[in-house]
């Protein structure tokens, strides 16, 4: 479990954006990098934080049983160190929105691959951000970020945890991932749950009832947030290319929703309570104009400590 604590400083009702993002299936054929890029760029023009949840990379081997040469994207197909190339493609997609990712995160196509023998690949990616300056950080499979809200004129802080991991099982063509919503709820305590894997987009909100800290009945919002991918399930195929479907469509999977999901945080004062609270809501894309968000105040040590403490 990696646990990542971030302080941002905002006004009373200043929306903070992350983009929960997972299932890039890089180094496929079947990957829309136009559709990658396009959300990348969204998130970064209304300053959102970025989260690449796992399944980043395809990572389908010679020795993957689903591996021929039609699966590999054309950049990378004829590429002997295969391994350095996908990674020089991620680069590529990457490079121009270094500052924006927190947390690349690993999944099932990584796992399978670094089991096979060969290196992590996010890891690779995360080295060489690192070398042009980046700060993004490795997520494993599982971890929480916890945000806490500096907000001018009040004392407390309100905090935001985001439980993230990538997924697992089936592609639950029928229940589509809601029962793990309510396993993950039993067991995990989050204000945000957010897991890709099984290509679905399905977002629900639940209400929580509780006590607060002042002894008063309060209700909060919590969010379970599946992400989609960016794998291409079909394209039309032209006569010599009959051979050439998607692993996904050789098992007969559906056609499946493209993108992740913006989680949009606000630090509130609460109208029955008066106590400070984080306000959360979800959009799979971000389609009215926004400001440009002012630039977030480097974090104070002294700060960033006592949070952690709490
Ligand atoms: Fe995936």
């Amino acid at each position: 479990m990696i646990i990542t604590n971030h302080t941002e400083h905002a006004e009373l009702g200043q929306p903070f954006w992350r983009l929960l993002c997972s299932d890039f299936h890089l180094g496929s054929a079947c990957s829309d990098h136009d559709a990658i890029v396009r959300q990348l760029q969204r998130a970064k023009d209304v300053g959102a934080r970025v989260l690449i949840n796992g399944d980043m990379f395809d990572a389908i081997g010679p020795k993957d049983r689903r591996f021929d040469l039609s699966v590999l994207h054309p950049l990378v197909a004829r590429k002997k160190d295969l391994a350095k190339a996908i990674v020089d493609m991620a680069m590529e997609i990457l490079m121009p929105f270094k500052d924006i990712i927190d947390i690349i995160g690993i999944g099932n196509h990584e796992e399978t691959w670094i089991n096979y023998g060969y290196n992590d690949p996010v890891r690779r990616v995360l080295e060489e951000l690192a070398r042009e300056g980046g700060k993004a950080k490795h997520g494993s499979f599982w971890g929480y970020i916890k945000t806490s809200f500096v907000v001018p004129g009040h004392r407390k802080r309100p905090k935001h945890k985001l439980l993230y991991l990538h997924g697992t099982g089936g592609d639950s063509p029928v229940t589509k991932g809601t029962i793990d919503f309510n396993r993950k709820g039993r067991n995990w305590v989050y204000d945000c749950l957010t897991f890709g894997h099984k290509h679905n987009m399905v977002c629900a909100a639940d209400q929580i009832a509780d006590v607060s800290d002042k002894g008063r009945y309060v209700e909060r919002r919590q969010l379970n947030l599946q992400t989609a991918s960016y794998y291409r399930n079909y394209r039309q195929l032209k006569d010599d290319e009959v051979l050439d479907q998607s692993y996904a469509a050789r098992s007969a999977h559906p056609p499946k929703p493209i993108g992740g999901v913006f989680l949009c945080l606000r630090p509130d004062s609460d109208p029955d309570t008066g106590e400070l609270v984080i306000r959360q809501d979800f959009m799979s894309d971000v389609i009215f104009p926004m400001p440009k968000r002012r630039k977030t105040k480097p974090i104070d040590p002294q700060l960033q400590e006592k949070d952690q403490a709490a």
